[in-house]
């Protein structure tokens, strides 16, 4: 993210904006230069010259103003227009690859935030600057030549220095941005957690964690704050030089009859100008560089991940799991038995709680990396496929709801599916549910709130599965709150389609277990 996405959004705008900063300064260099002849017309005693003058510079000077205002208002329009299409691409990054709800936060606020005040704002008030100085030294030259040499001198020191102390400005600022998203972090992982604090009364743990990570935030800004105030007192020095150097060189070459007096006044002023804005542009140039790498993080996250061509899930005509073996960073190691799964098999897999069944489906889906072993799905003709393990029907042991109908949450929003609802309502044993509702299917639901029970969300996930017509479903107790009676009338319509169930399972009946081909049981250890 830089210079190029602000000029591609939208190219008139950009230049309009170059162009009015340009205005800006160039009516600016001008209402300083009239100062000279102005001085030189009092000198005269020309009264009506210098009046003239001051009536020129006033023109001038409202010019001045409203384009710099205009400049000022496209360049916001300008940034806010980009902002809106990282956010779109960052958005699309997560969708395609979820992550931690305060990191994408972080992003789509915070860092942009950050971008707008430390880079592309810090970039318009550089490129006045920078375009004022060349101004300056121009008008300069037609004083004398050793007031531009001086000046350029000065200058080229100015601009070198902040170079050397780049590494320690990005990193601070880069440090800031990880300490806010270890704040955020840490708030969300405490605030899920809320109320079972307030059932336990832990008040004091939540304050002394989010504080911890907040003492952390605000001592990492205090950093940041301290290496770029020593960056701008080493431009001080330079400024200084600048100011009093010039008049004192226009001075002596006054003395020397080689420049007028109306030019010393005002090389003054230039000198002013100069180094004042070549000291602001190297401090704006130390911050220009400290959010590099924050805008590359922010450039890797908006390219769009290649969707890449998989294997449609029906082709899944068997799945072999072989030699499987998975280990968490600080847990034990788990081992799975090998079996292959054929289509259409309906398959119960058993085994007490702990024994790894929710770790096979996540390694099963692509969601762990296992240590050892493979997972191989094969089509018809026996040859490994590819499929995207993403498009299979896998209810997690923590479901997923929506703030949206329960028609809704049934169809994902796919109107086309309404009519099939009916049915696959009857077929899950929902129908007696839906009639206790005052909306019935067009009850809205809350996340946050839980209207329906744990069965009946159970119920809703697994009808938004079969809907969709998932011909390969995962289910890591999906059916653990629902009465006995309604889970034998969705497993018998479950094993009545031709669908392959592999389904996690530990208070099924025997009869109920009856229903499936066969068990795999995993042994504890
Ligand atoms: N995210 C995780 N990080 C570390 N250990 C985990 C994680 N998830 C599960 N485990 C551990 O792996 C083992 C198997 O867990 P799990 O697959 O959930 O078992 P099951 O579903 O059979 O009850 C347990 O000992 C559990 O503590
Ligand atoms: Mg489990």
């Amino acid at each position: 993210m830089g210079l190029k996405e602000y000029l591609r959004i939208n190219r008139q705008r950009a230049f309009l904006v170059l162009f009015l900063i340009t205005l800006t300064q160039a009516t600016t260099t001008v209402y300083t230069y009239l100062t000279s002849p102005e001085l030189n017309a009092i000198s005269q005693g020309n009264f009506v010259l210098f009046i003239e003058m001051i009536g020129v510079q006033f023109i001038i000077g409202q010019i001045c103003n409203s384009s710099f205002n205009i400049a000022s208002v496209q360049n916001t329009k300008q940034t806010q227009n980009l902002f809106h299409n990282v956010r779109q691409k960052i958005v699309h990054h997560y969708y395609q690859k979820p992550d931690k709800v305060s990191e994408m936060e972080n992003h789509l606020g915070n860092d942009l935030q950050m971008i707008q005040t430390s880079y592309y704002d810090v970039y318009f008030y550089f490129a006045c600057d920078l375009i004022y100085v060349v101004f300056t030294i121009g008008t300069l030259f037609t004083f004398h030549w050793i007031l531009v040499a001086y000046s350029l001198l000065i200058t080229l020191l100015a601009i070198a220095v902040p170079r050397l102390l780049e590494k320690y400005t990005n990193k601070a600022t880069e440090q800031v941005s990880s300490k806010n998203a270890r704040f955020l972090n840490t708030i969300a992982n405490w605030f899920d957690g809320l109320e079972e604090l307030r059932r336990y009364k832990n008040k004091a743990i939540l304050k002394k964690k989010i504080a911890n990570s907040s003492n952390d935030l605000e001592q990492s800004e205090y950093r940041r704050d301290k290496t770029l105030i020593y960056v701008e007192l080493v431009a001080a020095i330079f400024d200084v030089a600048g100011r009093v150097g010039v008049p004192v060189i226009a001075g002596i070459l006054f003395f020397n009859h080689q420049v007028s007096l109306g030019a010393i006044l005002t090389a003054g002023y230039f000198a002013n100008g100069i180094f004042y804005s070549v000291k602001s542009c190297v401090t704006k140039y130390a911050q220009l560089k400290s959010t590099r790498t924050l805008r590359n993080r922010l450039a890797e996250l908006q390219k769009m991940s290649s969707e890449k061509n998989h294997d449609s899930i029906d082709e899944i005509a068997t799945i072999e799991v072989k030699d499987l073996s998975v280990e968490y960073s600080q847990g034990e190691q788990i081992s799975y038995p090998d079996f292959t799964i054929h289509r259409g098999e309906k398959i119960l897999l058993t085994g007490d709680s702990g024994t790894g069944k929710s770790t096979l489906f996540k390694t099963m889906l692509g969601q762990i990396e296992p240590t050892s072993g493979v997972v191989i799905y094969r089509n018809q003709a026996g040859k490994v496929i590819k499929p995207d393990l993403n498009q299979i029907g896998y209810l997690a042991q923590d479901l997923t709801m929506f703030d949206a109908t329960i028609l809704e949450n049934i169809t994902m929003f796919d109107q086309q599916l309404n009519d099939q609802v009916k049915s696959v309502v009857e077929g899950n044993a929902f129908s007696a549910d839906v009639r206790r509702l005052k909306n019935g299917l067009n009850t809205q639901l809350k996340v946050k709130q839980d209207l329906l029970s744990g069965g009946q969300r159970q119920k809703v996930v697994l009808m938004r599965a079969l809907i969709h017509k998932k011909t390969l479903l995962y289910l890591d107790e999906a059916t653990s709150a629902i009465d006995r009676e309604a889970t034998t009338k969705i497993l018998r319509n479950l094993v009545g389609t031709k669908n392959t169930v592999l389904m996690i399972a530990h208070n099924l009946s025997t009869d109920q277990k009856k229903l499936f081909d066969r068990e795999i049981h995993l042994e504890g250890k």
